[in-house]
């Protein structure tokens, strides 16, 4: 994944670009978003309610004049005070009562859309990563994907929803407290206003400081994922080679490096929760030395003096959160960042606008040219490769290891597109068809036995679920697997484990036989379809499997040149290069290479 430790920390063009990747989820919940969005308002203006009722109250029971802009309004205020109290203290309850309610809406609701959010842009993202091609998954450290798929969308939802809502919430709030403010006593609010400078400036280097060390934690955490989802794959290797204490090394290592990171992340927050609280209350006692002199002057009631002070201390509680909250945007963004990167890698196989569907096919293949590198800055894999595998023709590859046998056959289900040159199916191009029919024409059995976390039954029948009990059957038998299905305890329910570490080498290679066989479709590719099998299995297999190549162009690639040698073509690959093509016979007699190869051969086996 890009590594982009160089550029400057805080981007704010990745904030727009996040904003602008995953805003249509929005849509989906703007009725709620509206709920939340008018108690968030009402709430607000509520509140501003509230400092008037004790103001009032104060200026009633310390005999003091009421101002005359209210008591034009509510005369009743001069009346009987009992009457004006009792009345005052009603208000001030049910405010609160509303303003709880309000703010209860809003933050239900805004909940609710994040979570949603959450889950949708979750399933997006694991949608996305399905179509990223191999090269990508190749690439990627699984563990830190996990870590970007579960802890990073997680925390996103603070930056659809929560910081958004703080946002708009304090930044509301400080405009109408102090709008009310200036116009209660400008010189004041000015004094009120002095210490906003020095607070951007802090919240700024808080916020750099913050989003690098949280940058760094999130990548440690990735790292660690990846250690640890390594070692459980790989438990036999790290036990049986005495590797654990090593590898428990470079985890304590990676985790505490998270920690540090972390422990920068909270120190530098908490230092700068001390700035603000000093910068508040310095602030707070000028403003009452300033509004306590202005009430022994009789300049001003003490009511309007509580007023300007509670407005004051409204004020700066908002001020104190917004600064929060923009800490913690800094923050959060990084886990926007690294969703980001996972939607936005490219590295998809992509259908052209014009793709069609595979129509009816003969099955005539042909490599037109082809050269291919797994990446732009290595050496290519495969060069100017060419043949023809004609309709229900059986091509065998043959070369020693590491040839590209395996890479040509990754380049029929487009795993990969070559980087020069075309294969054609039928005369057209592979990239003029959908992905998806292109693969549903191909049966392929990979040299490295894939297995999924299900039932036996599931597994055979994965690349074609609605087959039936008796055909998932029959495919077993003729890959010689239901003799041991049959002896398991669950039989075709035995849960297959992850990597199917509860079966054995060959039975799980028999399954994936079965599984090619059950999938039934006009191109066989068969990697190495027998290599870990007894003599006995191995040889009713072959019966099977050339029954299985009957009407199919097939393509069989195996280290046992013998069970080739009825092949049509055997293509003999050197190095990336198709260096000879033919029949057996005719290779046999013409090329020593080949010779040599299938002698050396014939000899291990005799061995
Ligand atoms: N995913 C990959 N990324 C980068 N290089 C790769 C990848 N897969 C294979 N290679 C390289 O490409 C070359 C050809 O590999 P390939 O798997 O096609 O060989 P092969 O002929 O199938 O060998 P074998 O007989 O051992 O299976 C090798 O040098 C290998 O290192
Ligand atoms: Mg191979």
């Amino acid at each position: 994944m890009a590594e982009n430790e160089n550029q400057a920390a805080l981007d704010p063009a990745k904030l727009v670009r996040f904003y602008r990747v995953f805003g249509r989820h929005y849509l989906q919940h703007i009725g709620l978003l509206t709920v939340a969005f008018t108690s968030l308002l009402l709430g607000i203006g509520v509140s501003l309610a509230l400092p008037w009722t004790l103001a009032l109250l104060l200026d009633i029971v310390a005999n003091q004049p009421i101002p005359t802009v209210v008591a034009s309004h509510a005369p009743w205020l001069l009346g009987d005070p009992m009457v004006a109290a009792a009345v005052l203290l009603t208000a001030y309850v049910v405010i609160k009562i509303l303003i709880s309610l309000f703010t209860f809406l809003d933050k239900y609701y805004v909940s609710v859309v994040g979570e949603t959010m959450v889950k949708d842009i979750r399933e997006r993202v694991f949608a996305h990563l399905q179509r990223l091609s191999l090269s990508f998954h190749n690439a990627a450290e699984s563990g830190d994907v996990i870590f970007r798929m579960t802890k990073d969308v997680k925390d996103i939802k603070k930056l659809l929803v929560n910081i958004p809502q703080d946002l708009v919430q304090r930044i509301l709030t400080i405009g109408s407290y102090g709008g009310i403010l200036l116009v209660l006593n400008w010189k004041l609010a000015l004094l009120a206003f002095t210490v906003i400078p020095t607070i951007s400036r802090y919240t700024g280097k808080t916020g750099l400081g913050v989003h690098k060390a949280e940058k760094k934690k999130k990548k440690k955490e990735g790292k660690v994922a990846t250690i640890v989802s390594e070692n459980l794959r790989n438990m036999p290797l790290v036990q049986a080679f005495g590797r654990e204490s090593s590898e428990r090394a470079e985890f304590v290592k990676q985790n505490q490096s998270s920690l540090t990171a972390d422990l920068t992340a909270i120190r530098l927050f908490a230092r700068f929760k001390r700035l603000m609280d000093m910068l508040v209350a310095v602030a707070t006692a000028s403003i009452l030395y300033v509004g306590g002199r202005a009430v022994l002057d009789g300049g001003v009631t003490l009511g309007t003096f509580y007023i300007f002070y509670k407005y004051t201390e409204d004020l700066y509680g908002p001020i104190d959160k917004l600064t929060e909250a923009i800490v913690s945007l800094a923050k959060h963004q990084v886990a926007g960042e690294r969703t980001l990167e996972l939607v936005e890698s490219d590295m998809v196989i992509h259908d052209t606008s014009a793709a069609v569907a595979v129509p009816e096919i003969q099955g005539r293949i042909e490599f037109d040219d082809v050269s291919f590198a797994y990446k732009k800055t290595s050496g290519p894999v495969l060069e100017h490769v060419g043949f023809t595998a004609e309709s229900g023709e059986t091509v065998a590859l043959v070369g020693h290891s590491g040839a590209g046998k395996s890479t040509l056959i990754s380049l029929l289900l487009r795993f990969y597109d070559p980087t020069e040159g075309a294969v054609t199916i039928d005369g057209r191009d592979l990239r003029k068809f959908t992905l998806r029919s292109l693969r549903s024409h191909v049966t392929i059995l990979l040299q490295d036995t894939l297995l999924m976390h299900k039932t036996i039954r599931e597994n055979i029948a994965f690349g074609r679920p609605s087959a039936t009990d008796e055909e998932i059957v029959a495919a077993a038998s003729k890959a010689e697997a239901h003799g041991f299905i049959a002896k398991l305890a669950d039989g075709y329910d035995t849960i297959v484990s992850e990597d199917g570490r509860n079966l054995s080498g060959g039975q799980r290679q028999r399954l994936s036989i079965a599984r090619a066989i059950l999938r039934d479709a006009p191109i066989l590719i068969l990697d190495e379809p027998t290599s870990g099998l007894d003599a006995q299995t191995e040889a009713n297999l072959t019966v099977a499997i050339d029954r299985l190549q009957q009407g199919r162009t097939t393509f069989i690639i195996a280290h046992q040149l013998r069970t080739i040698r009825n092949a049509d073509k055997i293509l003999f690959l050197e190095e990336g290069n198709v260096v000879d093509q033919g029949t057996h016979d005719e290779l046999f007699a013409r090329s020593p290479q080949y010779r040599e190869l299938y002698e050396l051969q014939q000899g291990g086996t005799a061995a």
